[in-house]
C-alpha cells in the first residue's frame, strides 16, 4: 500500500514536471520569434487597436481590485512590485518590463500602455510574450491598471 501511494506521487510529480516542461517550451517558442517575424506578421489586433484610443486615463482609478488583479494576472512575469522579475520571469526570451523603470516608462503614452495589456505585446511592436488581456478584463480594469503602473513607476505619461 504504502509503496503504491509513493509511486503515485512519484509520477504525479513526473506529469506536473511534463506539464511544466511543455509550458516552458510553449513560452520559449512564442517568444523566439525575430524581431523581423513579429514586423512582417499580420496583426489584427493593430487595426482594432487604433480604433479604442483612450486619451487621457486620468479618470480610471486604482482600487483594491486593481492591486489585485495585477497580483493575480500580472505578478508571475511582472513581479510582485513590478519590477520585471516574476517567477516566469526566467523563462521568457524577453525580459518582461519592469514597471518601475522610469527612463522607459516615461517615454509611453498610457494610450501605448492600454493597447499593450489588452492586445498584446505585439499590438505595439512589442514581443508577443506579453499576453493580450482583452478577452480576460474589461477596459476599466485596464485602465486603472495603466493608473497603476503609473502608480509604480511613480511617472507620468510621455
Ligand atoms: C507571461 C508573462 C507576462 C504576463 C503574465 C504579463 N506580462 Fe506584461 N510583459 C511581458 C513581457 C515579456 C513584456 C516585454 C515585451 C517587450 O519588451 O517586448 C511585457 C510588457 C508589458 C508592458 C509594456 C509594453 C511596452 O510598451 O513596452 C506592459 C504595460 C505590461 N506588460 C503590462 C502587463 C499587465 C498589466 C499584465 C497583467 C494584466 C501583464 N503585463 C502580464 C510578459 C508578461
Amino acid at each position: 500500500m504504502k509503496t503504491s501511494v509513493t509511486n503515485m506521487k512519484k509520477s504525479c510529480g513526473n506529469l506536473f514536471a511534463a506539464i511544466t516542461a511543455l509550458a516552458v517550451l510553449a513560452w520559449g517558442i512564442g517568444c523566439g520569434q525575430s524581431r523581423e517575424e513579429q514586423a512582417t506578421a499580420p496583426p489584427p489586433a493593430q487595426q482594432e487597436a487604433e480604433k479604442v484610443r483612450p486619451r487621457k486615463l486620468e479618470s480610471a482609478r486604482v482600487t483594491e481590485n486593481t492591486r489585485q488583479t495585477y497580483q493575480w494576472y500580472c505578478a508571475q512575469c511582472h513581479g510582485a512590485e513590478g519590477k520585471g522579475d516574476g517567477v516566469n520571469a526566467k523563462f521568457l526570451t524577453v525580459p518582461p518590463r519592469d514597471h518601475t523603470k522610469v527612463a522607459y516608462l516615461e517615454t509611453r503614452t498610457d494610450a501605448q500602455l492600454f493597447d499593450a495589456i489588452k492586445f498584446g505585446g505585439l499590438a505595439v511592436g512589442r514581443a508577443p510574450c506579453m499576453p493580450a488581456w482583452g478577452h480576460t478584463l474589461d477596459d476599466d480594469a485596464i485602465r486603472s491598471l495603466v493608473q497603476y503602473i503609473r502608480e509604480l513607476c511613480q511617472c507620468e505619461a510621455l
